[in-house]
Protein backbone atom coordinates (compact mmCIF):
# COMPACT_ATOMS: atom_id res chain seq x y z
CA UNK A 1 0.00 0.00 0.00
CA UNK A 2 1.52 3.71 -1.07
CA UNK A 3 -0.50 5.48 0.27
CA UNK A 4 -0.32 8.40 3.16
CA UNK A 5 -2.12 6.88 5.92
CA UNK A 6 -1.23 10.33 7.76
CA UNK A 7 -3.69 11.50 5.24
CA UNK A 8 -7.20 11.43 4.92
CA UNK A 9 -8.76 10.38 1.83
CA UNK A 10 -11.62 13.26 1.44
CA UNK A 11 -12.49 12.35 -2.23
CA UNK A 12 -14.58 9.31 -1.88
CA UNK A 13 -17.71 9.83 0.23
CA UNK A 14 -16.60 8.71 3.17
CA UNK A 15 -13.21 9.73 3.93
CA UNK A 16 -10.67 7.90 5.39
CA UNK A 17 -7.00 6.63 5.61
CA UNK A 18 -7.75 2.84 4.72
CA UNK A 19 -7.62 3.01 1.31
CA UNK A 20 -11.47 2.76 0.85
CA UNK A 21 -11.62 3.52 -2.93
CA UNK A 22 -9.49 0.23 -2.98
CA UNK A 23 -11.70 -1.87 -1.14
CA UNK A 24 -14.59 -1.46 -3.09
CA UNK A 25 -16.99 -4.43 -1.06
CA UNK A 26 -16.10 -2.73 2.48
CA UNK A 27 -16.60 0.69 0.53
CA UNK A 28 -20.40 -0.73 -0.64
CA UNK A 29 -20.80 -2.14 2.64
CA UNK A 30 -20.01 1.44 4.55
CA UNK A 31 -22.37 3.38 1.41
CA UNK A 32 -25.55 1.07 2.15
CA UNK A 33 -25.21 1.84 6.01
CA UNK A 34 -24.66 5.29 5.45
CA UNK A 35 -28.56 6.83 4.63
CA UNK A 36 -29.80 4.91 7.68
CA UNK A 37 -26.78 6.48 9.60
CA UNK A 38 -27.84 9.80 8.68
CA UNK A 39 -31.68 9.31 9.25
CA UNK A 40 -30.51 7.86 12.75
CA UNK A 41 -29.19 11.21 13.35
CA UNK A 42 -31.89 13.37 12.14
CA UNK A 43 -34.10 11.17 14.68
CA UNK A 44 -32.08 11.19 17.67
CA UNK A 45 -29.29 13.23 16.80
CA UNK A 46 -29.07 17.08 18.13
CA UNK A 47 -32.70 18.18 18.73
CA UNK A 48 -32.47 21.38 16.57
CA UNK A 49 -29.73 23.09 15.36
CA UNK A 50 -29.16 20.87 12.00
CA UNK A 51 -28.88 23.90 10.12
CA UNK A 52 -26.76 26.11 12.20
CA UNK A 53 -23.20 26.72 11.49
CA UNK A 54 -20.79 25.22 14.31
CA UNK A 55 -17.66 25.85 14.72
CA UNK A 56 -16.22 22.12 14.89
CA UNK A 57 -12.73 20.22 14.17
CA UNK A 58 -13.17 17.88 11.69
CA UNK A 59 -10.36 15.26 11.64
CA UNK A 60 -7.96 15.55 8.23
CA UNK A 61 -5.28 13.26 9.51
CA UNK A 62 -4.10 11.25 12.10
CA UNK A 63 -0.59 12.91 13.18
CA UNK A 64 -0.72 13.42 16.90
CA UNK A 65 0.83 16.73 16.22
CA UNK A 66 -1.79 18.16 14.09
CA UNK A 67 -5.23 16.17 12.87
CA UNK A 68 -7.84 18.74 13.20
CA UNK A 69 -9.01 21.63 11.41
CA UNK A 70 -11.83 24.01 12.71
CA UNK A 71 -14.75 25.69 10.81
CA UNK A 72 -18.24 26.46 10.60
CA UNK A 73 -20.22 22.91 9.76
CA UNK A 74 -23.64 22.14 9.61
CA UNK A 75 -23.81 19.10 11.38
CA UNK A 76 -25.94 16.68 9.10
CA UNK A 77 -22.69 18.29 6.42
CA UNK A 78 -19.90 17.16 9.29
CA UNK A 79 -17.08 14.21 7.23
CA UNK A 80 -17.43 11.26 9.48
CA UNK A 81 -14.87 9.22 8.34
CA UNK A 82 -12.86 6.19 9.18
CA UNK A 83 -9.50 6.48 10.74
CA UNK A 84 -7.07 4.49 12.01
CA UNK A 85 -3.81 5.39 14.04
CA UNK A 86 -0.53 4.59 11.59
CA UNK A 87 0.35 0.98 11.84
CA UNK A 88 3.43 0.05 13.98
CA UNK A 89 5.92 -1.70 12.43
CA UNK A 90 6.63 -5.53 13.26
CA UNK A 91 4.15 -5.06 16.13
CA UNK A 92 3.47 -8.03 17.90
CA UNK A 93 0.72 -9.41 20.39
CA UNK A 94 1.57 -7.40 23.29
CA UNK A 95 -0.07 -10.06 26.36
CA UNK A 96 -1.87 -13.20 26.74
CA UNK A 97 -1.31 -16.69 25.33
CA UNK A 98 0.01 -15.35 21.95
CA UNK A 99 2.54 -12.96 24.02
CA UNK A 100 5.14 -12.18 21.13
CA UNK A 101 3.54 -13.40 18.20
CA UNK A 102 3.03 -10.90 15.06
CA UNK A 103 -0.11 -8.73 15.75
CA UNK A 104 -3.27 -10.06 13.76
CA UNK A 105 -4.48 -8.55 10.54
CA UNK A 106 -7.06 -10.29 10.23
CA UNK A 107 -9.60 -11.86 12.61
CA UNK A 108 -8.41 -15.16 14.23
CA UNK A 109 -11.22 -17.61 13.86
CA UNK A 110 -11.06 -19.12 17.49
CA UNK A 111 -11.73 -15.01 19.15
CA UNK A 112 -14.37 -14.25 16.29
CA UNK A 113 -17.50 -14.39 18.37
CA UNK A 114 -15.37 -12.69 21.42
CA UNK A 115 -14.11 -9.79 19.23
CA UNK A 116 -17.04 -9.11 17.90
CA UNK A 117 -19.07 -8.77 20.92
CA UNK A 118 -16.58 -6.32 22.03
CA UNK A 119 -16.72 -4.12 19.09
CA UNK A 120 -20.49 -4.50 19.69
CA UNK A 121 -20.41 -3.28 23.03
CA UNK A 122 -17.98 -0.43 22.63
CA UNK A 123 -19.86 0.67 19.51
CA UNK A 124 -23.20 0.68 21.58
CA UNK A 125 -22.29 3.47 23.47
CA UNK A 126 -21.12 5.69 21.09
CA UNK A 127 -24.18 6.60 19.42
CA UNK A 128 -26.13 5.81 22.64
CA UNK A 129 -24.54 9.11 24.23
CA UNK A 130 -25.57 11.24 21.41
CA UNK A 131 -29.49 10.40 22.42
CA UNK A 132 -28.87 10.59 26.18
CA UNK A 133 -27.40 14.32 24.94
CA UNK A 134 -29.51 15.45 22.29
CA UNK A 135 -32.43 17.25 24.25
CA UNK A 136 -29.67 19.95 25.76
CA UNK A 137 -29.12 21.88 22.81
CA UNK A 138 -31.80 24.02 24.21
CA UNK A 139 -30.70 24.84 27.44
CA UNK A 140 -26.89 25.98 26.71
CA UNK A 141 -24.82 27.97 29.21
CA UNK A 142 -23.54 29.19 26.53
CA UNK A 143 -22.14 29.12 22.54
CA UNK A 144 -19.03 27.80 23.73
CA UNK A 145 -20.94 25.28 25.81
CA UNK A 146 -23.33 24.56 22.84
CA UNK A 147 -20.11 24.52 20.26
CA UNK A 148 -18.44 21.75 22.75
CA UNK A 149 -21.90 19.23 23.15
CA UNK A 150 -22.17 19.50 19.15
CA UNK A 151 -18.38 18.64 18.84
CA UNK A 152 -18.73 15.51 21.29
CA UNK A 153 -21.83 14.66 19.38
CA UNK A 154 -20.25 14.32 15.73
CA UNK A 155 -17.26 12.28 17.36
CA UNK A 156 -19.04 9.75 18.86
CA UNK A 157 -21.10 9.66 15.83
CA UNK A 158 -17.68 8.71 14.35
CA UNK A 159 -16.75 6.48 16.96
CA UNK A 160 -19.88 4.87 15.70
CA UNK A 161 -18.53 4.81 12.57
CA UNK A 162 -15.10 3.26 13.87
CA UNK A 163 -16.63 0.56 15.14
CA UNK A 164 -18.65 -0.29 12.10
CA UNK A 165 -15.91 -0.16 9.79
CA UNK A 166 -14.16 -2.88 11.70
CA UNK A 167 -17.74 -5.02 12.00
CA UNK A 168 -18.21 -4.77 7.82
CA UNK A 169 -14.34 -5.10 6.87
CA UNK A 170 -13.73 -7.71 9.15
CA UNK A 171 -17.04 -9.48 9.93
CA UNK A 172 -18.69 -10.33 6.99
CA UNK A 173 -22.74 -10.90 7.04
CA UNK A 174 -22.54 -11.25 11.09
CA UNK A 175 -20.77 -7.75 10.62
CA UNK A 176 -23.10 -5.71 8.62
CA UNK A 177 -26.29 -7.35 10.71
CA UNK A 178 -24.85 -5.92 14.14
CA UNK A 179 -23.72 -2.55 12.06
CA UNK A 180 -27.55 -2.54 11.25
CA UNK A 181 -28.48 -3.27 15.01
CA UNK A 182 -26.30 -0.76 16.26
CA UNK A 183 -29.14 1.91 14.72
CA UNK A 184 -31.74 0.35 15.79
CA UNK A 185 -31.36 0.01 19.53
CA UNK A 186 -32.50 3.47 21.20
CA UNK A 187 -31.29 4.73 24.67
CA UNK A 188 -33.45 4.26 27.46
CA UNK A 189 -36.11 2.13 25.18
CA UNK A 190 -38.26 -0.43 26.83
CA UNK A 191 -38.14 -3.20 23.86
CA UNK A 192 -34.57 -2.22 22.76
CA UNK A 193 -32.72 -0.08 24.73
CA UNK A 194 -28.88 -0.18 24.60
CA UNK A 195 -26.60 -2.46 25.83
CA UNK A 196 -25.09 -0.74 29.07
CA UNK A 197 -26.68 0.56 32.38
CA UNK A 198 -25.19 3.87 32.55
CA UNK A 199 -25.84 4.13 28.68
CA UNK A 200 -29.81 4.08 29.22
CA UNK A 201 -29.89 6.32 31.86
CA UNK A 202 -31.08 9.71 31.49
CA UNK A 203 -28.80 13.07 30.83
CA UNK A 204 -31.29 15.89 32.02
CA UNK A 205 -29.19 19.08 32.34
CA UNK A 206 -25.43 20.68 31.74
CA UNK A 207 -24.46 19.41 35.13
CA UNK A 208 -24.99 16.03 33.97
CA UNK A 209 -23.31 16.22 30.98
CA UNK A 210 -20.33 17.67 32.25
CA UNK A 211 -20.66 14.55 35.05
CA UNK A 212 -21.13 12.21 32.00
CA UNK A 213 -18.14 13.84 30.12
CA UNK A 214 -15.93 13.33 32.71
CA UNK A 215 -16.03 10.10 34.35
CA UNK A 216 -18.53 8.40 31.75
CA UNK A 217 -16.44 8.82 28.76
CA UNK A 218 -13.83 8.37 31.30
CA UNK A 219 -14.75 4.78 31.51
CA UNK A 220 -14.53 4.93 27.56
CA UNK A 221 -11.52 6.05 27.64
CA UNK A 222 -9.87 3.16 29.81
CA UNK A 223 -11.84 0.87 27.90
CA UNK A 224 -10.17 2.11 24.65
CA UNK A 225 -6.82 2.00 26.10
CA UNK A 226 -7.09 -1.32 26.80
CA UNK A 227 -8.67 -2.50 23.16
CA UNK A 228 -5.81 -0.30 22.24
CA UNK A 229 -3.54 -2.89 22.99
CA UNK A 230 -5.32 -5.54 20.97
CA UNK A 231 -3.18 -8.24 19.22
CA UNK A 232 -5.96 -7.80 16.52
CA UNK A 233 -3.98 -4.12 14.99
CA UNK A 234 -7.02 -2.87 13.26
CA UNK A 235 -8.91 -2.75 16.47
CA UNK A 236 -5.70 -1.62 18.21
CA UNK A 237 -5.01 1.23 15.44
CA UNK A 238 -8.71 2.59 15.40
CA UNK A 239 -8.65 2.69 19.24
CA UNK A 240 -5.55 4.46 19.29
CA UNK A 241 -7.09 7.39 16.94
CA UNK A 242 -10.33 7.09 18.96
CA UNK A 243 -8.49 8.06 22.17
CA UNK A 244 -7.30 11.57 20.70
CA UNK A 245 -10.75 12.85 20.26
CA UNK A 246 -12.11 11.32 23.52
CA UNK A 247 -9.23 13.69 25.57
CA UNK A 248 -11.39 16.70 24.25
CA UNK A 249 -14.69 14.50 25.63
CA UNK A 250 -13.06 14.54 29.12
CA UNK A 251 -11.61 18.28 28.95
CA UNK A 252 -15.27 19.53 28.60
CA UNK A 253 -16.42 17.70 31.45
CA UNK A 254 -13.22 18.51 33.88
CA UNK A 255 -13.22 22.29 32.67
CA UNK A 256 -17.21 21.94 33.29
CA UNK A 257 -17.10 20.98 36.38
CA UNK A 258 -15.04 23.64 36.98
CA UNK A 259 -16.69 26.65 35.95
CA UNK A 260 -19.46 25.26 37.68
CA UNK A 261 -17.97 24.96 41.04
CA UNK A 262 -15.75 28.55 40.69
CA UNK A 263 -18.93 30.07 39.83
CA UNK A 264 -20.99 29.27 42.88
CA UNK A 265 -17.79 29.94 44.71
CA UNK A 266 -17.52 33.42 43.38
CA UNK A 267 -21.17 33.57 43.88
CA UNK A 268 -20.59 32.78 47.89
CA UNK A 269 -18.19 35.22 47.86
CA UNK A 270 -19.24 38.43 46.79
CA UNK A 271 -22.96 37.13 48.89
CA UNK A 272 -20.97 36.80 51.67
CA UNK A 273 -21.87 33.76 52.35
CA UNK A 274 -19.75 31.55 55.17
CA UNK A 275 -21.00 28.25 54.94
CA UNK A 276 -21.44 26.29 51.98
CA UNK A 277 -23.96 23.58 53.07
CA UNK A 278 -26.36 26.43 53.72
CA UNK A 279 -28.35 25.06 50.39
CA UNK A 280 -31.11 27.84 50.19
CA UNK A 281 -29.09 30.80 50.65
CA UNK A 282 -26.67 29.54 47.95
CA UNK A 283 -29.53 28.71 45.82
CA UNK A 284 -30.85 31.99 46.05
CA UNK A 285 -28.03 33.33 44.28
CA UNK A 286 -29.08 31.24 41.26
CA UNK A 287 -25.59 29.03 41.26
CA UNK A 288 -25.73 25.32 42.03
CA UNK A 289 -24.51 25.05 46.46
CA UNK A 290 -21.90 22.36 46.52
CA UNK A 291 -23.74 19.26 48.09
CA UNK A 292 -25.62 19.26 45.18
CA UNK A 293 -23.07 19.23 42.68
CA UNK A 294 -21.37 16.11 45.44
CA UNK A 295 -24.50 14.02 44.79
CA UNK A 296 -24.32 14.34 40.92
CA UNK A 297 -20.91 13.07 41.23
CA UNK A 298 -21.70 10.55 43.76
CA UNK A 299 -24.55 9.62 41.10
CA UNK A 300 -22.55 8.96 38.21
CA UNK A 301 -19.29 7.87 39.72
CA UNK A 302 -21.35 4.97 40.58
CA UNK A 303 -23.31 3.95 37.33
CA UNK A 304 -19.99 4.64 35.86
CA UNK A 305 -18.01 1.97 38.30
CA UNK A 306 -20.66 -0.39 37.22
CA UNK A 307 -19.63 -0.16 33.39
CA UNK A 308 -16.62 -2.08 34.48
CA UNK A 309 -18.38 -5.64 35.33
CA UNK A 310 -17.81 -7.79 38.00
CA UNK A 311 -14.89 -7.46 40.07
CA UNK A 312 -13.86 -11.26 39.11
CA UNK A 313 -14.70 -12.20 35.55
CA UNK A 314 -14.07 -15.06 33.47
CA UNK A 315 -15.24 -12.97 30.66
CA UNK A 316 -12.33 -10.93 30.97
CA UNK A 317 -9.62 -13.45 31.65
CA UNK A 318 -10.40 -15.13 28.29
CA UNK A 319 -10.29 -11.88 26.20
CA UNK A 320 -7.03 -11.28 27.98
CA UNK A 321 -5.44 -14.78 27.26
CA UNK A 322 -6.82 -14.56 24.12
CA UNK A 323 -5.44 -11.17 23.25
CA UNK A 324 -8.25 -9.54 22.17
CA UNK A 325 -8.06 -6.89 25.20
CA UNK A 326 -5.13 -5.98 27.61
CA UNK A 327 -4.50 -4.05 30.29
CA UNK A 328 -4.77 -0.28 31.27
CA UNK A 329 -0.65 0.41 29.49
CA UNK A 330 -0.20 -3.02 29.06
CA UNK A 331 3.25 -2.07 27.57
CA UNK A 332 4.31 0.15 30.05
CA UNK A 333 3.87 -2.92 32.92
CA UNK A 334 7.25 -5.09 33.81
CA UNK A 335 5.50 -8.67 34.25
CA UNK A 336 5.26 -11.79 32.33
CA UNK A 337 2.08 -10.21 30.61
CA UNK A 338 0.50 -13.63 30.92
CA UNK A 339 -0.65 -13.44 34.64
CA UNK A 340 0.24 -16.77 34.98
CA UNK A 341 0.74 -16.63 39.07
CA UNK A 342 0.18 -13.51 40.10
CA UNK A 343 -2.71 -12.13 42.50
CA UNK A 344 -4.36 -9.26 42.81
CA UNK A 345 -6.40 -7.37 45.59
CA UNK A 346 -9.93 -7.22 45.35
CA UNK A 347 -12.80 -5.50 47.26
CA UNK A 348 -15.14 -7.90 48.56
CA UNK A 349 -18.05 -8.57 51.04
CA UNK A 350 -17.18 -11.08 53.22
CA UNK A 351 -19.23 -11.89 56.48
CA UNK A 352 -20.63 -8.46 56.26
CA UNK A 353 -17.83 -6.10 55.96
CA UNK A 354 -16.14 -4.95 52.85
CA UNK A 355 -13.08 -6.54 52.52
CA UNK A 356 -9.39 -6.84 50.69
CA UNK A 357 -9.10 -10.50 49.05
CA UNK A 358 -6.14 -11.52 46.61
CA UNK A 359 -7.58 -12.95 43.44
CA UNK A 360 -5.93 -14.83 40.64
CA UNK A 361 -4.71 -11.72 38.57
CA UNK A 362 -5.99 -12.63 35.23
CA UNK A 363 -9.84 -12.67 36.68
CA UNK A 364 -9.34 -9.81 38.47
CA UNK A 365 -8.88 -7.60 35.30
CA UNK A 366 -11.86 -5.64 35.52
CA UNK A 367 -11.13 -4.22 39.25
CA UNK A 368 -7.13 -3.26 38.28
CA UNK A 369 -9.15 -1.54 35.24
CA UNK A 370 -11.54 0.21 37.66
CA UNK A 371 -8.69 0.78 40.08
CA UNK A 372 -6.60 2.64 37.08
CA UNK A 373 -9.85 4.36 36.34
CA UNK A 374 -10.13 5.60 39.86
CA UNK A 375 -6.45 7.00 39.94
CA UNK A 376 -7.53 8.77 37.08
CA UNK A 377 -10.76 10.40 38.00
CA UNK A 378 -9.12 11.69 41.12
CA UNK A 379 -7.05 14.24 39.20
CA UNK A 380 -10.48 16.26 38.41
CA UNK A 381 -11.34 16.21 42.23
CA UNK A 382 -7.85 17.88 43.06
CA UNK A 383 -8.48 20.75 40.76
CA UNK A 384 -12.43 21.64 41.69
CA UNK A 385 -10.83 21.21 45.32
CA UNK A 386 -8.46 23.22 44.29
CA UNK A 387 -10.84 26.10 43.25
CA UNK A 388 -13.19 25.21 47.13
CA UNK A 389 -10.66 26.32 49.08
CA UNK A 390 -8.57 29.13 47.08
CA UNK A 391 -11.86 30.39 47.75
CA UNK A 392 -11.69 30.20 50.65
CA UNK A 393 -14.54 27.51 51.96
CA UNK A 394 -14.12 24.57 53.67
CA UNK A 395 -15.45 22.34 51.69
CA UNK A 396 -13.62 18.69 49.86
CA UNK A 397 -15.63 16.95 46.88
CA UNK A 398 -15.04 13.28 47.08
CA UNK A 399 -15.15 9.85 45.17
CA UNK A 400 -18.17 7.93 46.72
CA UNK A 401 -17.08 4.75 48.19
CA UNK A 402 -17.16 1.73 45.83
CA UNK A 403 -19.83 0.02 47.45
CA UNK A 404 -21.99 3.12 47.14
CA UNK A 405 -25.49 3.00 44.83
CA UNK A 406 -23.88 -0.28 42.94
CA UNK A 407 -25.93 -2.31 40.72
CA UNK A 408 -23.14 -4.97 39.26
CA UNK A 409 -20.56 -6.94 40.73
CA UNK A 410 -20.23 -7.45 44.39
CA UNK A 411 -21.72 -4.49 46.08
CA UNK A 412 -25.09 -5.00 43.99
CA UNK A 413 -27.38 -6.44 46.69
CA UNK A 414 -25.92 -4.28 49.50
CA UNK A 415 -26.84 -0.82 50.33
CA UNK A 416 -23.67 1.36 51.47
CA UNK A 417 -23.01 5.18 52.61
CA UNK A 418 -20.62 7.24 50.51
CA UNK A 419 -18.22 6.10 53.17
CA UNK A 420 -18.78 3.16 52.52
CA UNK A 421 -20.77 2.57 55.76
CA UNK A 422 -23.05 -0.93 55.07
CA UNK A 423 -26.88 -0.01 56.13
CA UNK A 424 -30.06 -1.74 56.00
CA UNK A 425 -33.12 -0.99 52.93
CA UNK A 426 -34.36 1.04 55.75
CA UNK A 427 -32.00 3.59 56.27
CA UNK A 428 -31.10 3.49 52.75
CA UNK A 429 -34.11 4.57 51.81
CA UNK A 430 -34.76 6.91 54.51
CA UNK A 431 -31.14 8.52 53.21
CA UNK A 432 -30.70 8.24 49.73
CA UNK A 433 -31.92 11.91 48.81
CA UNK A 434 -29.20 12.94 50.80
CA UNK A 435 -26.60 11.15 48.53
CA UNK A 436 -28.02 11.02 45.00
CA UNK A 437 -30.06 13.94 43.64
CA UNK A 438 -33.39 14.04 44.51
CA UNK A 439 -36.60 15.09 42.18
CA UNK A 440 -36.35 18.35 44.00
CA UNK A 441 -32.51 19.08 43.48
CA UNK A 442 -33.52 17.96 39.40
CA UNK A 443 -36.02 20.79 39.62
CA UNK A 444 -34.02 23.44 41.06
CA UNK A 445 -31.09 22.56 38.99
CA UNK A 446 -33.55 22.39 35.54
CA UNK A 447 -34.79 25.74 36.94
CA UNK A 448 -31.45 27.34 36.17
CA UNK A 449 -31.39 25.31 32.37
CA UNK A 450 -32.02 28.84 30.20
CA UNK A 451 -30.16 29.08 27.80
CA UNK A 452 -27.83 31.58 26.63
CA UNK A 453 -27.51 32.25 22.96
CA UNK A 454 -25.58 35.60 22.80
CA UNK A 455 -21.67 35.11 21.73
CA UNK A 456 -20.12 36.06 24.67
CA UNK A 457 -22.09 35.47 27.42
CA UNK A 458 -23.00 32.77 30.53
CA UNK A 459 -25.40 31.76 32.10
CA UNK A 460 -25.96 32.39 35.81
CA UNK A 461 -24.24 29.21 37.32
CA UNK A 462 -21.00 28.55 35.15
CA UNK A 463 -17.89 30.72 34.88
CA UNK A 464 -16.89 31.36 31.47
CA UNK A 465 -13.58 29.09 29.98
CA UNK A 466 -9.82 30.62 30.72
CA UNK A 467 -9.37 29.64 26.82
CA UNK A 468 -11.54 29.77 24.02
CA UNK A 469 -11.44 26.61 21.59
CA UNK A 470 -9.11 27.20 18.84
CA UNK A 471 -7.54 30.41 20.58
CA UNK A 472 -11.11 32.27 19.83
CA UNK A 473 -11.50 34.82 21.65
CA UNK A 474 -14.35 35.35 24.33
CA UNK A 475 -16.97 36.93 22.35
CA UNK A 476 -16.68 34.47 19.12
CA UNK A 477 -19.53 32.73 17.90
CA UNK A 478 -19.50 29.31 18.19
CA UNK A 479 -22.68 28.53 16.79
CA UNK A 480 -24.78 30.29 13.87
CA UNK A 481 -27.93 30.07 14.87
CA UNK A 482 -30.61 29.39 12.15
CA UNK A 483 -34.06 29.30 13.11
FE1 LIG B 1 -16.62 7.71 21.94
FE1 LIG C 1 -16.50 10.33 24.26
Amino acid sequence: MTVNIMNVDYSTKIPNNVNLSEDRQVLKALEGWHPGYVDWWQDMGPEGFQQSLVYLRTAYSVDPRGWAKFDYVKMPDYRWGILLAPQEEDRKVPFGAHYGEPAWQEVPGEYRAMLRRLIVIQGDTEPASVEQQRHLGKTAPSLYDLRNLFQVNVEEGRHLWAMVYLLQKYFGRDGREEADELLRRRSGDEDSPRMLGAFNEETPDWLSFFMFTYFTDRDGKMQLHSLAQSGFDPLSRTCRFMLTEEAHHMFVGETGITRVVQRTCEAMREAGITDPTDIAKVRALGVVDLPTIQKKLNLHYSLSLDLFGSEVSTNAANAFNAGIKGRYRETQIEDDHQLKTSTYPVLKLVGGEIKRVDEPALTALNMRLRDDYTQDCVKGLLRWNKVISTAGYDFKLALPNVAFHRAIGEFKDVHATPDGLLIDDATWNKRKNDWVPSTADGDFIASLMTPVTEAGKFASWISPPKVGIDNKPGDFEYVKIET
